[in-house]
């Protein structure tokens, strides 16, 4: 498929619960969000029946989100089912890394090879105040079982806050010298109702990379490997084994290279992270549609594709947060 503006749509990003077992303070608020009932969120089956569709029409790439798509009862069949759809040639995972430690080789079995792990600090006290609760060392021992069992890449986000982990950039960067973990520094979005962070914990990736190269010396475009299908950029330490990637949302976003739909949780079809124009999908499929109608509903999310976002730091954006959509 491709948009209006010429950008070829291939990768399908599904948020398969709205549920989390963290709260981090800028993704929700302290009482969590409302989930939707059961009936509201897709089926594991429905979620199969719009991937099929999306392979028909040549998206060959998955990603799983959440809220924590690890929370998801049935989520390993579900991923053995996935991988097993011919044409289907990439799934990664989005996840927060606390149920890595005992769902890991089961995610490599059923066909998972890339994974996505959010964590912005190294520091327990302050990760359990991020998260409201979590534990550092449940998510770093999920980090060494992953690597161990043979993920390839393992990617940490990092979203970059002033006042809260602008002291452990260098640090971070430095994991890339020992493990091959390709740490990538995310510019803070104002999306979603629950905003609570002021605009001034907005930090650019600009100074980031500033703040490293002057602690640890020059950093050079990385020449392969790690380039997934999202918009990080990747350099690397000279003898790193991994490297450090930089996803420039807000200060220079990507969006010219699009590749690009998502599915949220209860069903709609989201050409945007940052426009609230959604294609239900939940119903055709609930009313037995066929293919072509449900085809269709695909090709009616893409043509609703912008050119590009425009939110501004630190506005908050109306509409749903980011455990609501996925990231
Ligand atoms: P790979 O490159 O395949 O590893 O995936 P990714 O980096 O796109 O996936 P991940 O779920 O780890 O997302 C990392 C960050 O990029 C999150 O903060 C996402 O919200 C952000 N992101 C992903 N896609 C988009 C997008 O289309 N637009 C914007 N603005 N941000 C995005
Ligand atoms: N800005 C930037 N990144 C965010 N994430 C969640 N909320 C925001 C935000 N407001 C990140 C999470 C996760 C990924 C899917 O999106 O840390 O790693
Ligand atoms: Fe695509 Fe919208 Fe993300 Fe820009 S913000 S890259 S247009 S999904």
């Amino acid at each position: 498929m491709e948009d209006r503006f010429r950008r070829r749509i291939d990768y399908l990003r599904m948020s398969i619960t709205d549920r989390c077992n963290l709260r981090c303070l800028y993704c929700m608020p302290p009482q969590g969000v409302t989930s939707r009932t059961r009936d509201e969120i897709l089926r594991m089956e429905e979620i199969l029946r719009v991937a099929e569709v999306a392979i028909q029409l040549g998206i060959n790439k998955f990603r799983l989100t959440g809220g924590e798509p690890l929370l998801r009862k049935g989520v390993i069949p579900f991923i053995r089912s996935l991988a097993l759809l011919p044409g289907v040639e990439d799934i990664a995972v989005t996840t927060n890394g606390t149920l890595l430690l005992e769902m890991g080789e089961q995610l490599w079995d059923a066909g998972v090879k890339r994974l996505n792990i959010s964590l912005d600090t190294l520091d327990s006290e302050k990760f359990n105040r991020i998260t409201r609760g979590g534990n550092l060392k449940q998510v770093w021992d999920g980090i060494e079982k992953v690597l161990e069992i043979g993920f390839a890449p393992v990617k940490l986000n990092i979203v970059a806050l002033r006042n809260f982990n602008d002291r452990e950039w260098a640090d971070f960067a430095r994991l890339t010298l020992d493990y091959p973990l390709h740490v990538r520094f995310i510019e803070l979005m104002p999306i979603g109702t629950s905003w609570t962070m002021a605009g001034d914990s907005f930090v650019s990736c600009e100074e980031i990379v500033s703040v490293i190269e002057q602690e640890l010396g020059e950093l050079n475009p990385a020449k392969s490997g790690v380039r997934g299908c999202g918009p990080a950029e990747y350099y690397t330490l000279p003898n790193s084994k991994g490297s450090i990637g930089f996803i420039h949302a807000m200060s220079n976003h990507f969006c010219a290279d699009c590749n690009r739909l998502r599915l949220t949780a209860d069903g709609k079809l989201r050409p945007c992270l940052h426009d609230q124009h959604e294609v239900d999908i939940r119903e055709a499929l609930r009313s037995g549609a066929g293919d072509r109608e449900l085809q269709q509903l695909f090709h009616k999310a893409v043509a609703l594709k912008p050119a590009n976002h425009h939110l501004a730091t630190g506005a908050p954006e109306a509409g749903r947060g980011m455990c609501q959509i996925g990231g």
